[in-house]
């Protein structure tokens, strides 16, 4: 069978799908996670190239059954978990839109409109941050190369040689700061970008998880007397363990008398700028020099969605331009191609499927999305908070709550274990998924609600897990 299937096959191929897609998401309010410990397996698959093709309804409907009863369902209302959402459904719908369209970003003269759609999403987004002045930004496969993006803006901005020349062309150690909880995408990007994992000065959080500015500024100055040239300062919107958003407006102003960029890593909780109930949770974030946001991550798009934005527009093609002579010019002025503002070239919409939700659910959804996630989030720390077996390990500033079990006097060691065995507890029966992560170095059972299908029933469901469990162990 060649690729070009009758109109006939594709509808009935498309249609058997679409039903099966909507069985899975009229179930999923009640789906498990997970199997439950005993039954899960690692699917095995019949390891080789098949040389000759099969039926392609059987084989769809096939792995799609599979696929479902093996796998680990993100899009669980169950599923506490890491910042992985359940998609809004017309973002599903996108995502196959594009791929059928197949629109290449790289260039305005082959994407004309779908060119044009990225950019108002992402002017969008600009907006919300409340940049007084202009700003850019493009869209990213998500948070990892956002930041990646973002750190070579500053190195571009900082040393304008560098790019050409490298950073040997600078002539002293170029170093960035973050936190001690900040992400490792920050570590990755300074590996990448040739200035070694060892050029990021890995700050130490206060007890609220936030970078400590005294320490922050304390180092600048020690870097700088040992002739090192500091240019960046990653702060956290959101971190992945417990939430916590650093002082934004303490940072800048350490950026500012130290003339350094200030990127802001709002992957998960930068997208409280679409809440105006919300938004003072990210207080500062107008005076970064780049923000990353996955749309991917509260904003409840599918993979993948990142985006990484500017108010120095410049400073994107600055990193990112090079001029080729084979894509056809468009007559008359020159047009910002994607290429020119991004690390990708080939590029996929990984817009359509936001803006198409904005479109269709407005912004106030998301506004009503992220309140009613803080709102349950509260409800869950209060129920932590006066619990007489937990307590809370870290405040609770987005919905993301880290909890610990109350018992004196064990090492962390112990309390690691018990948490662990708590959480195997909990996600014994594959109806609900929760993790144990360190928080600056300290044990802590995290739970954090992701999914827009997520409500009191579930939250209620792991309080009586948790509770159990805590008895058991
Ligand atoms: C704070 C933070 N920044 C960046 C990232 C990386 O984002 P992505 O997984 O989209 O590459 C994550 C991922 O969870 C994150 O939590």
């Amino acid at each position: 069978m060649g690729f070009d299937l009758d109109s006939e096959t594709r509808r009935q191929l498309g249609h058997r799908l679409i039903d099966r897609i909507d069985e899975y998401l009229s179930g999923l309010p009640s789906r498990p996670v997970q199997l439950p410990l005993d039954q899960r397996t690692f699917g095995d698959l019949q390891n080789q190239m098949p040389e000759a093709g099969q039926d392609a309804a059987i084989f769809l409907d096939h792995i799609t059954t599979r696929l479902i009863d093996e796998g680990f369902h993100v899009p669980s209302a169950g599923y506490f978990g890491l910042m992985n959402c359940t998609p809004a459904y017309v973002a599903v719908l996108a995502e196959m839109l594009v791929a059928a369209l197949n629109p290449q970003l790289a260039t305005l003269s082959r994407s004309q409109l779908a060119s044009k759609i990225e950019r108002e999403t992402v002017r969008w987004i600009g907006e919300r941050v409340g940049w007084p002045g202009p700003f850019d930004g493009t869209f990213t496969s998500g948070g990892n190369e956002a930041n990646f993006s973002a750190m070579a803006l500053a190195l571009a901005t900082h040393f304008p040689g560098s790019v050409e020349d490298g950073v040997a062309s600078i002539g002293a150690r170029p170093v960035l700061y973050t936190s001690s909880e900040a992400h490792h995408s920050i570590d990755k990007s300074a590996g990448l970008l040739g200035l070694g994992r060892s050029a990021l000065r890995r700050i130490p959080v206060d007890d609220t998880a936030r970078i400590d500015l005294n320490q922050l500024e304390a180092q600048i100055q020690q870097d700088r007397a040992a002739g090192h040239k500091p240019f960046c300062v990653a702060a956290t919107a959101g971190t992945t363990n417990s939430g916590a958003v650093d002082d934004l407006p303490g940072v800048a102003a350490i950026c500012k008398r130290h003339n350094l960029w200030m990127h802001v890593d709002g992957a998960y909780g930068g997208a409280a700028i679409f809440a105006d109930r919300h938004r003072d949770v990210v207080k500062g974030i107008e005076l970064a020099d780049s923000i990353t946001i996955d749309p991917h991550k509260w904003l409840a798009m599918p993979f993948a969605a990142g985006v990484v934005l500017t108010s120095h527009p410049e400073s994107l093609r600055q990193a990112f331009a090079v001029s080729t002579p084979y894509m056809p010019r468009i007559p008359g002025p020159e047009v910002l191609d994607n290429f020119k503002v991004s690390t990708q070239w080939s590029r996929r919409m990984n817009s359509l499927k936001l803006w198409l939700t904005l479109q269709i659910h407005g912004r106030q959804a998301y506004e009503d999305h992220i309140h009613r996630q803080m709102e349950l989030a509260r409800y869950f720390a209060d129920w932590i908070a006066g619990s007489e077996r937990f307590e809370l390990a870290a405040p609770q500033t987005l919905p993301i709550v880290n909890l610990r079990i109350r018992w004196p006097g064990l090492t962390e060691a112990e309390r690691h274990a018990i948490h662990e065995a708590i959480v195997l507890e909990v996600t014994r029966d594959g109806r609900r998924w929760i993790s144990t992560t360190l928080v600056n170095g300290k044990s802590v059972i995290r739970m954090m609600v992701i999914s827009y299908l997520t409500g009191h029933r579930q939250i209620e469901d792991l309080i009586i897990a948790l509770t159990t469990a805590a008895k058991n162990v």
